[in-house]
């Protein structure tokens, strides 16, 4: 299981890199993302929230084949958009409505570097397109105007006592 990096870590909000090198480090820091998706109950786990600065994302909707993206590309978004709560594990317990393109087309590489092409619609697409901001360095949060954005950073730092007090406790 590896660390979840969380709101006010500076790798959350920097460009990654292309991965170059599909060898068996991708392999299992694919696996362990996947793992650590898993255990933290989540759809969707990106490169940077583990501290890891490449352009790797993976998947794992319930009831589906967990599926790993790496050098993504969304190549093309519906005009159709729609709003969805969304969360983030970076920034746990904080839930808000986003508005995104209801659909996207995306292109990436598997883990082996085969190239592989997906188009999305409902869950899928939205959790393609929260995981693919992480790559550019950008949050859900962002998404949200002003009003909704400094509520959610005020939820955010709330939580974020209570679960030390807790933790401490
Ligand atoms: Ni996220």
């Amino acid at each position: 299981m590896l660390d979840i990096y969380t709101l006010g870590e500076d790798v959350l909000r920097e460009e990654c890199k292309d991965v170059k090198v599909f060898d068996s480090a991708l392999k299992m820091l694919a696996d362990a993302m996947l793992e650590t998706l898993d255990e933290a109950d989540g759809v969707g786990l990106a490169g940077p929230q583990v501290g890891v600065s490449d352009r790797i994302f993976v998947v794992h909707i319930p009831d589906q084949d967990p599926i790993v993206f790496v050098n993504p590309e969304i190549i093309r978004t519906s005009i159709e958009t729609s709003p969805y709560e969304e969360g983030c594990l970076s920034i746990p317990g904080v839930y808000f409505n986003v508005i995104r393109p209801s659909a996207v087309t995306i292109q990436a590489q598997d883990v082996n570097g085969k190239p592989f092409t997906i188009e999305a619609d409902g869950l899928l697409a939205r959790v393609i397109q929260h995981e693919n901001d992480h790559l550019h360095g950008k949050l859900y949060i962002d998404h949200l105007d002003q009003r909704d954005r400094e509520k959610a950073l005020k939820e955010y730092e709330r939580k974020s006592r209570r679960q030390h007090g807790r933790r401490r406790g």
